[in-house]
C-alpha cells in the first residue's frame, strides 16, 4: 500500500472520527489520533482497526491543553479536526461544557495547524452552523451561504447550536487572517453502525423510534451515514479544488416514512402510533455543492439495516420479537457492554453482569439473588433512562447502581440492627423468665 503522509484527527475515539480513522489507516495515511484519555477502554477499538498498529499512534490531548495539541499535529501534512462536545441533551454550563470546548478548541487547533505548516485542516463543523436562522426566506432550500443566527441560538438556548456557529466562524476568520488551508464539513444528523463501544447522542433518535412511544413529531429527518461522512472528509481533504463550506447530508425524509421503512425492515419492533405535524417540520438543505466535487453515498435503507444491527449486536437496542412490543423498558441486548475502570463491590459487579445480560421480567427467576435484590422492573427502567439520556452512560451507570446498592446496603443494615435488638430484647425477656 503506497503510503500517503501523516494526518492528525483530533478526538478520534468519538462516532465519526472513528470511522475517519478507519478509512484513512485503508487508505495507508499514518495516523496520530487524539484522546483524552488512551487508556479508557471506550477507545480500545482503535488499536484494533486494520494496519493501526503500524500507523496509528494514539496522543493524549485535550482542546482546552494548546501544547498537547501541538505535539499531536507537529510533524503532521494534514489536520482533521473532529473533537467537540456533542451532548445528547442540556448541559448545566453551556459556556464551559460547550462553548469554551468548540471555540477555543478549534483556535487552539488552527494555530497548532499554523505552527506545523499543514498543507490543509478539514474542520468538522455542522448543519447547526446552518439552519438556525428565522430570517432565512420560508420554502428556500438552505445551502451554505445561511449562518444560524448566533443571538437567535442563545434566545432559544441551543447552545450545542450555538458553539457550533462560533466555532465555525471564528475558525473563517483565523484563517483568513492567517492563510491557512481550511476546508469545513457540515453533516446533518449522523447515523449508521457504531465502532465505538460507547453509545454517541447521534444515534440515540433512532433508538427512541423503537422505544415504544406513543407519539411522536412528523418532521424532517436530515439524515447521513457516518461512513459516508468519513469519506467526505478524505474527500474534501484530497481535492485540491475543495474550498468554502460543505453540507453533508443524504436523505430528507419526514418521520412517518421513516419509521414506515424501518417497520418495512424489522417489522418486530415497538413503533410509534401517532404522528403529530410540526408547526415547523424543520429546515431543507442542499449538498450539491458535496456531490459536485465527486461524493457518494449509500441508500438509506443501507444506513438503516446496517444501523440496527449494528445496535442489535453491541448496543442497547431492544431485542426485536414479541417481548420488544409489550409495554415496558427494552430489554437489554445479551452484548450489551459496560465500560468501567472501578473493581468496586462483588455485588456491584454483578449487578453489570445482570445488565450485560438479557433482563425479562418473566425469566427474573433465572438471575442471581443479589442481582434480584439489585434490579427491579422500575430499577432497570430507571437505568434505561440514564443510559439513553447521557453519552457518559457508563458512568452514569455505576452512580446509579451505587446509588441503588448503597439504599440496599442502608436497609439491609436497618434491618439487621432491628433483628439484633428484637432478639436482645427476646433474650432479656426469656433470662427474666
Ligand atoms: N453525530 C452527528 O450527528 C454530528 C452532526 C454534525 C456534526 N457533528 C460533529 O462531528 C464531530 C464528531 O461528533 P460525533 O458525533 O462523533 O460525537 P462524539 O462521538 O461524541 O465525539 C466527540 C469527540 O470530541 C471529543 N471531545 C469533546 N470535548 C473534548 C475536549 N475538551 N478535549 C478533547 N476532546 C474532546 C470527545 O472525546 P471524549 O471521548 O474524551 O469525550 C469525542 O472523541 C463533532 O464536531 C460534532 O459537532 C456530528
Amino acid at each position: 500500500m503506497a503510503e500517503k503522509g501523516i494526518v492528525c484527527v483530533t478526538g478520534a475515539g468519538g462516532y465519526v472520527a472513528s470511522w475517519l480513522v478507519k478509512l484513512l489507516l485503508s487508505k495507508g495515511y499514518r495516523v496520530h489520533g487524539t484522546v483524552r484519555d488512551p487508556g479508557d477502554a471506550k477507545n480500545a477499538h482503535l488499536k484494533k482497526l486494520d494496519n493501526a498498529l503500524e500507523y496509528l499512534q494514539l496522543f493524549k490531548a485535550d482542546l482546552l491543553d494548546y501544547g498537547s495539541l501541538n505535539a499531536a499535529i507537529a510533524g503532521c501534512d494534514g489536520v482533521f479536526h473532529t473533537a467537540s462536545p456533542v451532548p445528547p441533551g442540556t448541559v448545566q454550563n453551556p459556556e464551559v461544557e460547550l462553548i469554551e470546548p468548540a471555540v477555543t478548541g478549534t483556535l487552539n487547533v488552527l494555530k497548532a495547524c499554523s505552527e506545523a505548516k499543514v498543507k490543509r485542516v478539514v474542520v468538522v463543523s455542522s448543519v447547526a452552523a446552518v439552519s438556525l436562522n428565522p430570517n432565512w426566506p420560508k420554502n428556500q432550500i438552505m445551502d451554505e451561504i445561511c449562518w444560524s443566527d448566533k443571538e437567535y441560538c442563545r434566545e432559544t438556548k441551543n447552545f450545542y447550536c450555538l458553539s457550533k456557529t462560533l466555532a465555525e466562524s471564528e475558525a473563517w476568520e483565523y484563517a483568513k487572517r492567517s492563510g491557512l488551508d481550511m476546508v469545513t464539513i457540515c453533516p446533518t444528523l449522523v447515523v449508521g453502525p457504531m465502532l465505538q463501544s460507547t453509545l454517541n447522542a447521534s444515534s440515540q433518535p433512532i433508538l427512541k423510534l423503537v422505544k415504544g412511544l406513543e407519539s411522536v413529531e412528523n418532521r424532517i429527518w436530515k439524515i447521513v451515514d457516518v461512513r459516508d461522512v468519513a469519506e467526505a472528509l478524505l474527500l474534501v481533504y484530497e481535492k485540491l479544488e475543495a474550498e468554502g463550506r460543505y453540507i453533508c447530508c443524504a436523505h430528507m425524509i419526514k418521520t412517518k416514512e421513516l419509521v414506515d421503512k424501518l417497520r418495512s425492515l424489522f417489522p418486530n419492533y415497538n413503533y410509534p402510533k401517532n404522528f403529530i405535524e410540526a408547526a415547523d417540520e424543520g429546515a431543507k438543505v442542499s449538498w450539491e455543492k458535496l456531490l459536485q466535487l465527486g461524493w457518494k453515498y449509500r441508500p438509506l435503507e443501507e444506513t438503516l439495516v446496517d444501523t440496527v444491527k449494528s445496535y442489535q449486536e453491541s448496543g442497547p437496542f431492544p431485542t426485536p420479537g414479541p417481548s420488544s412490543t409489550t409495554a415496558g423498558p427494552p430489554i437489554f441486548a445479551p452484548s450489551w457492554r459496560v465500560h468501567s475502570t472501578d473493581s468496586g463491590l462483588q455485588n456491584r459487579v454483578v449487578a453489570r453482569e445482570v445488565i450485560h445480560h438479557t433482563w425479562l421480567p418473566s425469566d427474573a427467576q433465572t438471575l442471581r439473588p443479589v442481582s434480584l435484590e439489585v434490579l427491579d422492573r422500575d430499577q432497570s427502567a430507571a437505568i434505561y433512562q440514564l443510559i439513553c439520556g447521557s453519552n457518559h452512560y457508563h458512568r452514569m451507570l455505576s452512580t446509579a447502581l451505587d446509588k441503588l446498592l448503597g439504599v440496599q446496603a442502608a436497609a439491609l443494615e436497618s434491618e439487621r440492627l432491628m433483628v439484633a435488638a428484637q432478639n436482645e430484647r427476646d433474650a432479656a425477656v426469656a433470662a427474666k423468665a
